[in-house]
């Protein structure tokens, strides 16, 4: 999609974006204050670049919120994420009122049965959204994804003949869904960390040393036009 920014120059907003929010546990020890304020400010910079993300024409959002070893953390910080992304469901005017539709990938099997409900009932409440498709990753693994999909696959007796790149796509928890054109790493880590593994193929990678509660529009405006000067070749010449 085209999109003029002040100087009228007219550029491609990636249609699939995903982020990594990563850095909020530094954030806050550099403020002496508890992991779970991080998290905090990290979920509010997410209401606030997923608004932006859908006002600019972005398709789909995806945001790594909890994976499938964060049960590794303790359970105090862990509980914390949980009550903010119970905060996010109760609040409908997230998504409604933003006319986003709401997407989960993940292990919903493990994850508390209110916030399994509340996952259900945003995402049926806001299926006739016409706006952006915010997805949130929730007990996300790229691996765990992968193994799950395979195991299916042989239950169904599918005949070895018959599976291909886009029959295991298929199987995906984003069967759906685009793969990312632009995959956002904040904080100053230079990895995947098991995040849309299959997905990412052709993907292009931004990095960058804010940490997540202090990157800003501005921050996300440099990495579109980073992602603008990239020539995607998928695999081609
Ligand atoms: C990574 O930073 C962040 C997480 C593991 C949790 C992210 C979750 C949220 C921002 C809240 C989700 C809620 C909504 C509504 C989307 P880190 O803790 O690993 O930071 P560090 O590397 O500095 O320790």
């Amino acid at each position: 999609m085209l999109f003029k920014k002040e100087n009228n120059a007219p550029r491609n907003v990636p249609g699939h974006i995903a982020i990594i929010m990563d850095g909020n546990g530094r954030w806050a020890k550099n403020k002496g204050m508890p992991r779970s304020f991080g998290h905090t400010a990290g979920a509010k910079k997410f209401k606030e670049i997923a608004r932006y993300c859908n006002k600019i024409g972005v398709k789909y959002l995806t945001v790594y919120a909890f994976s499938t070893e964060n049960w590794k953390r303790p359970k105090e910080e862990i509980d914390g994420i949980m009550n903010l992304l119970r905060d996010y469901l109760l609040d409908t005017a997230n998504f409604k009122g933003e006319n986003v539709r709401l997407r989960f990938i993940g292990d919903r099997e493990s994850l508390p049965q209110d916030i399994r409900l509340l996952m259900e009932n945003g995402e049926r409440e806001s299926e006739g959204a016409t706006g952006m498709t915010a997805i949130l990753a929730l007990n996300y693994g790229g691996r765990d994804e992968i193994t799950k999909a395979v195991r299916s696959i042989v239950a169904n007796g599918v005949e070895a003949e018959k599976i291909d790149e886009a029959l295991i796509s298929s199987y995906l928890y984003t069967a759906d869904i685009p793969d990312p054109d632009l995959i956002i790493r904040p904080s100053g880590e230079y990895r995947l960390s098991n995040f849309l593994t299959w997905q990412s193929a052709y993907s292009e990678f931004y990095f960058d040393n804010v940490l997540w509660p202090d990157f800003s529009i501005k921050d996300l405006e440099k990495a579109i036009d980073e992602y603008n000067r990239r020539n995607r070749r998928f695999g081609g010449v």
